[in-house]
């Protein structure tokens, strides 16, 4: 394990971006999101980031600008970016082009299954653009997705 870690070495950053709404995940319709909390999430994900040897930053907001601004920053910081952008992966095409500008693979996650719900969740702008998407599996669809961008760089090198 040890020696992993010292393989994956410092290019395995991953930046995870929450977009809007999901800081209220615990008590936001608990029937679709679960119960777990946001700060939740991202203990379980630094721990397994320590576990795999990569390092991991996470980041929330509720505004598309900040969400832009820290995606034009990950280019420098960060060398895969796991997102979960809420209802702006359906509208967002600053985001869609924040992310194309960084030249980094991403990942898609959801909590929900969009694709069993309204229409209007059922269309992304970031799809098409990503490595992979990961939807469904409640909080675990971020592990996932951090496990599959470590997978991903480590296949890089
Ligand atoms: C979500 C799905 C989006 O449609 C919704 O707007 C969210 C959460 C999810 O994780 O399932 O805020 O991204």
């Amino acid at each position: 394990m040890a020696a992993q870690r010292k393989r994956r070495g410092p290019s395995t950053r991953v930046l995870v971006l929450h977009g809007p709404n999901l800081n209220l995940l615990g008590s936001r319709e608990p029937a679709v999101y679960g119960r777990q909390t946001l700060s939740d999430i991202d203990g379980t994900l630094h721990a397994l980031a320590r576990d795999i040897g990569v390092t991991v930053e996470t980041f929330q907001s509720n505004s598309e600008g900040k969400l832009v601004d820290r995606i034009q920053s990950a280019r420098a910081t960060a060398d895969a970016i796991v997102i979960n952008a809420g209802a702006y992966t359906h509208t967002s095409v600053a985001i869609r082009d924040a992310l194309l500008a960084t030249e980094l693979p991403v990942i898609e996650v959801h909590l929900s299954n969009t694709y069993k719900r309204e229409a209007f969740r059922q269309r992304s702008l970031i799809a098409d653009i990503a490595v992979g998407q990961i939807v469904g599996f409640g909080a675990d669809s971020y592990a996932l997705g951090l496990r599959a961008a470590a997978d991903l760089l480590i296949r890089k090198r």
